[in-house]
C-alpha cells in the first residue's frame, strides 16, 4: 500500500462540519434539532448581487480571469478597504481568491519555510484552520490564549513572551471566531508597540467579520503606520454579503500581492469569473441587504445574550461583533455532572436537540478559563428563544 504523507494525515478540520454531519444524521432519523453550529448567515444573498451573478452568466463571463482577479473587483476591494479602514491600497495591492480561507494558507506559505522551525503565533480559541494550515505548511504553531477576563483578548505581555527570532507570522482575528470578541484601537496600539521591536514579523489580520462590529467602528492593525507594509489584510464577501457558497475573498498587501497571485496560479487559477462580477456589485452596489443583516445580527445578539444569562449555570459575555457568543458553561457542567464542555455539548444535542460546538473544536482549552460552547446566532429569533429554553430545561432537569 503506498504511503500517505504525514502532512495529510495530520491535517486538521473544521469540526463545525463534523458536528453538522452528526446533526444531519439525527435529522434523518426524524429528530427535531435546532442547530447553532454553522458560521454562515441564514439570509439569502441580496437580490442585486444575485442579479449581477445572473447577468455575468448571461453576458458570457465564462472564461478564466487573470489569477489576481478582474481589475474592476481588485479596484472595488481596494476602495472598500481604504474607506472602511483608512488605508491606501491600489488595485494592484489586492488579490482575489475562492474565499478568504485560501489566504490563510497563502500567507503562511509566503512567510515561513518548511522544516525551518519558523513559528506562527495564532489566537486560541480560534478558527481551527489556522493551526491546521500552520502544521501542514511545516511551521510551528504557537497558540496565544484569549482570556474571558480580558473580554476575549490576549494579554500583550503574553504575546511579547512568545515572540522570538523564529517568529515569522502573527495571525490576528477581530471580530473573532469563536468568541465574538473585538480588538479595540487601544488594544491594537499596545500590540503595535510590542511588534515595533520585532520588525521581521508579518501579520495576517483576518478581518472577515469587519462589517459586523456593533458598538465601535472597526480598526485594522494595518492602519498603524509602522504596520501597513508588513500586514496582510484578509477579508471577503462570505459573511458581510451572505455569499458563503459563492466563494469569494480577497487580501491586500503591497509587498506580497505578486506572491499571492503566483499561489493562486499554482492552485485555483482564479476565482470564479461569475462570482467576481457578483462581488463587484456586493462591494460597490446598494448596501441595503448588508445593512439589514447587520441590524438583525445585533438584535439577535442582544436577544441571545439576555436569554443565556438567565439560564442557571451559564455566564455569557456580550461580544462586540461577528455572529457568535461563547458562554461559559463551567458551572452548568458541574450542576449536571458533565465532565467537560464536550460531554455537555453531546448531551445537549442528544437529550434536548440543541446543536452547538464545544471549545475543543476551536483549539486547546485555555488554562484556568473554564469550559465554553459556541452558539452561532445566524438563526431566527424563534429558534434562538426555543433553543435557549431547551437548554434551560435540560440543565434544570438534569441538576443533581
Ligand atoms: C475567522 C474566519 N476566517 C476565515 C473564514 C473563511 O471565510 P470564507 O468562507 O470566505 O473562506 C471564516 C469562516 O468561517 C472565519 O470564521
Amino acid at each position: 500500500m503506498p504511503v500517505i504523507s504525514q502532512r495529510s494525515s495530520q491535517l486538521g478540520t473544521e469540526n463545525a462540519f463534523v458536528v453538522l454531519a452528526e446533526v444531519g444524521e439525527l435529522q434523518r432519523l426524524g429528530k427535531n434539532i435546532l442547530s447553532f453550529c454553522i458560521g454562515m448567515p441564514d439570509f439569502p444573498t441580496p437580490q442585486n448581487i444575485q442579479d449581477a451573478g445572473v447577468t455575468a452568466i448571461q453576458s458570457g463571463k465564462h472564461g478564466y480571469t487573470p489569477s489576481a482577479g478582474i481589475l474592476e473587483l481588485r479596484a472595488a476591494a481596494a476602495n472598500f478597504l481604504n474607506q472602511t479602514r483608512g488605508l491606501k491600497y491600489d488595485a494592484d495591492d489586492v488579490v482575489v481568491a475562492a474565499g478568504a480561507k485560501p489566504f490563510i494558507m497563502y500567507s503562511i506559505l509566503a512567510t515561513t519555510d518548511y522544516g525551518e522551525e519558523h513559528e506562527v503565533i495564532y489566537p486560541n480559541p480560534g478558527f481551527p484552520i489556522y493551526e491546521s494550515q500552520i502544521k501542514a505548511s511545516g511551521a510551528v504553531p504557537v497558540p496565544l490564549h484569549l482570556r474571558e477576563s480580558r473580554g476575549f483578548n490576549f494579554d500583550p505581555a503574553d504575546l511579547e513572551s512568545k515572540l522570538n527570532d523564529k517568529t515569522r507570522l502573527l495571525i490576528l482575528n477581530s471580530p473573532q471566531n469563536p468568541t465574538g470578541g473585538i480588538v479595540s484601537k487601544a488594544e491594537l496600539a499596545s500590540i503595535v508597540e510590542i511588534l515595533d521591536q520585532y520588525p521581521n514579523v508579518w501579520v495576517f489580520s483576518d478581518e472577515i467579520y469587519s462589517q459586523l462590529c456593533f458598538e465601535e467602528s472597526f480598526s485594522s492593525i494595518a492602519s498603524f503606520p509602522s504596520m501597513t507594509e508588513r500586514t496582510i489584510v484578509g477579508d471577503g464577501c462570505s459573511k458581510t454579503w451572505a455569499m458563503t457558497g459563492w466563494r469569494l475573498g480577497f487580501a491586500a498587501s503591497k509587498i506580497l500581492s505578486p506572491i499571492f497571485t503566483k499561489w493562486v496560479t499554482n492552485t485555483e487559477s482564479c476565482a470564479s469569473h461569475i462570482t467576481q462580477w457578483a462581488g463587484v456589485e456586493a462591494l460597490t452596489g446598494d448596501q441595503e441587504g448588508a445593512d439589514m443583516m447587520r441590524s438583525k445580527f445585533l438584535e439577535r445578539r442582544d436577544l441571545i445574550v439576555g436569554l443565556l444569562n438567565k439560564v442557571p449555570g451559564i455566564n455569557c459575555l456580550n461580544p462586540g461583533g461577528a455572529f457568535y457568543v461563547w458562554p461559559n458553561v463551567t458551572e452548568a457542567c458541574d450542576m449536571i455532572g458533565a465532565k467537560d464542555s464536550e460531554e455537555f455539548r453531546q448531551r445537549l444535542l442528544h437529550e434536548s436537540g440543541v446543536a452547538v460546538l464545544a471549545d475543543i473544536h476551536f483549539g486547546r482549552r485555555v488554562p484556568d478559563d473554564g469550559q465554553h460552547v459556541r452558539f452561532s446566532y445566524a438563526a431566527s429569533n424563534e429558534d434562538i428563544i426555543e433553543g435557549v429554553a431547551r437548554m434551560d430545561a435540560f440543565i434544570r432537569q438534569n441538576t443533581r
